[in-house]
This record gives structure tokens, sequence and C-alpha cells, in this order.
């Protein structure tokens, strides 16, 4: 499965003639706060009423967004009469208008979505503008939506979620601040390595996931020495758009359920969760795919003088990214470890990972990386 992509400088702009071409009359845009305050939704607007498309902004969106910003949207597209959705932004304000628009067709409380395939009816169209590189859901079936009452983050797998057009411009990847910059890209390296171990892998979603590894490994560095380089910016945007295609197929692994755990219950940044778990799910994870994890160290540890175990590659380069300290730096405790892997456990992330993991394990993984 994969949206229609359009990548380039400038992609932002066809938002208008897609939203129009797609018979939108009047359209929620989806975004945040932070995205608004540096212009990018003002942007996509103008597109819009240049294509003689009218629209409602919808900006209370969380970092890790809720249902109850979900369900609040619902209701704002159906006062306001849309028929289409446009989302700007990271994964925060597209996972957010994915939950709309399911919601806005069936009336039902979005946590009632959870687990794979259980969106029944289409959603009405979905047009992205990503304005980070990682988290690829303006390509994926995938929604992440936070249970506040749970505390918990609730998985939606489905392919009524691939968005129908996705535009990948670079040029709103440079507002972003640094911090972002590598969690994001952070997540993309993980949706490739996950992807590419998972158990519902194929030649098709290998080659994405491969070259997503590829580009990262090159570009990631250089373009946090040069923020406003936009051949470097998309060059991540590529990166996250290979892992993207890989990872929505594919599926991840325990990387992915234990940060969704973490993000549930501490309300953590998603990258950052997965940068700090990543090798530990490699040691675990090494025997049963030692081949596939021995090609992802090669690619990524390209140029290093020694040989490193590819658990050892993926912490040097999260490293030289700026990311240091462990779990307890977040704030996550020890008392908390049995109630965040009792979550990763039930988190249908898991099932793609490449060998079971029990509960017991999946506390030592978070020990570990305590
Ligand atoms: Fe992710």
């Amino acid at each position: 499965m994969a949206p229609e992509f359009v990548c380039g400088q400038g992609a932002l702009d066809l938002a208008g003639r897609y939203a129009h071409n797609l018979g939108m009359r009047h359209l929620l845009l989806v975004t945040d706060p932070g995205v608004r305050a540096v212009g990018w939704a003002e942007a996509v607007g103008e597109s819009l009423t240049e294509a003689g498309v009218s629209f409602t902004i919808y900006d209370s969106v969380s970092p890790n967004p809720r249902a109850g910003e979900v369900m609040a949207g619902a209701e704002v597209y159906w006062s306001e009469g849309c028929n289409g959705i446009v989302a700007v932004g990271g994964g925060s304000p597209m996972d957010c208008a994915k939950g709309i628009g399911i919601v806005s067709v069936s009336g039902r409380d979005i946590l009632s979505f959870e687990g794979v395939d259980r969106v029944p009816l289409p959603p009405p169209p979905l047009i992205c503008v990503p304005t980070t590189a990682g988290t690829s859901a303006d390509i994926s079936q995938f929604a992440i939506i936070g249970d506040e009452e749970g505390r918990r983050k609730v998985a939606i797998i489905s392919k009524a979620l691939v968005p129908d057009v996705s535009l990948l411009d670079p040029e709103p990847l440079t507002t972003m601040p640094r911090d972002l910059t590598v969690d994001s890209g952070i997540d993309a390296l993980t949706h490739a390595i996950e992807a590419y171990v998972s158990n519902a892998s194929s030649p098709i979603t290998d080659l994405h996931a491969l070259e997503s590894i590829r580009l990262t490994s090159k570009a990631m560095p250089a373009v946090l020495e040069n923020p406003d380089d936009l051949n470097l910016r998309f060059s991540t945007l590529l990166a996250s758009l290979h892992a993207g295609l890989a990872f929505s197929n594919a599926s991840v692994g325990a990387v992915h359920a234990m940060a969704h755990a973490l993000g549930g219950v501490y309300d953590l940044a998603h990258g950052r969760c997965n940068a700090l778990l990543l090798e530990y799910v490699i040691e675990a994870n090494y025997e049963a795919a030692s081949i596939r994890y021995d090609r992802i160290g090669a690619i990524l540890g390209q140029g290093q003088d020694e040989w490193m175990s590819p658990a050892g590659v993926v912490a040097a380069f999260r490293r030289s990214l700026g990311i240091s300290g462990t779990l307890s730096t977040l704030g996550v405790t020890r008392d908390m470890i049995p109630a965040l892997a009792e979550r990763a456990y039930v988190d249908p992330c898991l099932a793609t990972n490449p060998r079971d993991l029990s509960r017991e394990e999946i506390e030592e993984i978070y020990e570990r990386a305590l």
C-alpha cells in the first residue's frame, strides 16, 4: 500500500490543486500551534485559497495526540460541513487528522478502532504535508492516539488510514529545531530497521528499508551541520519516505511496541524513546535475524575503523547525533517497568518482531535501557 506522493521543492504549493481535484469544497486543515507559528499552515492555506477551496483550521493538537482532541476535531468537521481533510505538520497533526477522518464517517469513539483492520468505512479524502522527516504518517496505514484515561497509546492500523496524497517538500523541514530533526531522523531509522527484520518483510519492503538506512547514515550527520541545506533536508525526507513504504507494509517490532508504552505512560517524544531502546532490542533479537542485523550494521557503520556489533553501531550512531543518556534520564523509574512491559506485550507492533518476546524478556530490555 502507498498513497500518491509528490516529492520536491514546491510540492507544498500543490495542496490547492489536489484538494480541488479530490472534490473538496470546504476542508478541515489540521495542524498544531508550533507549525502555525512558523507559517507552514498559512502557506498551505494560501495554496487552498488560490484554488478556490475554503477551509477551517483545527490546531488543538498536542505533541502526542489524544483521543479527546480527535473527537473534538470531528465535532468541528461536522459543524463546519467539511468534506475533506488536509494535515500540515509532524506525526501528531497527521495522526489526529487520520483519527478525525475515521470518526467523521462512523461517529464512534476513536479508541474503538484499536488494532489491525478494524476500520469498516472509508474516511474522507486526506492530503498530508509533513513538516518533519521521520514519522511517515503521510505514507503509512498507522495512526497512534493517546488514551489519557488508560495512560496508553493506542495503535490503529488499517488500509483506510493511508492518505490519498502526500506532498513531500523539503522546505518546511528547515524550521525544525535540532532535537526534532534528530528524534524524527531516528524514528525513520527505527522504522527501516524494524521493517527490514520484520517477520512480514518482503523483497520490495527490503529495498526501501535498506535504501532508507543508507540515506540516513549519510544525510543525518550532515544535515545537523547544515540545517538550511535543502538537498540534505530532501535526503532525510527521502529516507523517511523509503522507511514509510517499508514499515507501512512490513510493520515494525518490539522497539515500537515498547516506545508506545513509554509514550503512553510518560508522554515522551516518540523518536527519543526509540533511540534509547533500539540497541537493546537489537541485542535481544540478534540471534533470530543475525544476517539481516549484520547487513544493517555494515551499512550504518560504513567507514568505521574497527568492527562493532550491529547494536554497537546503532549506539555509536545515536551518540554521534548527540543522543546520550538513558530511559532514567527521561524520568522512567524501575517500579514502572512491569506496567510498561504489560502494555508493550499487547501492542500490535510486537506481532512482527523477528522473535517472540515474553513479558519477562521485555522487562529485561527496559531494565538494560534504564
Ligand atoms: Fe515510529
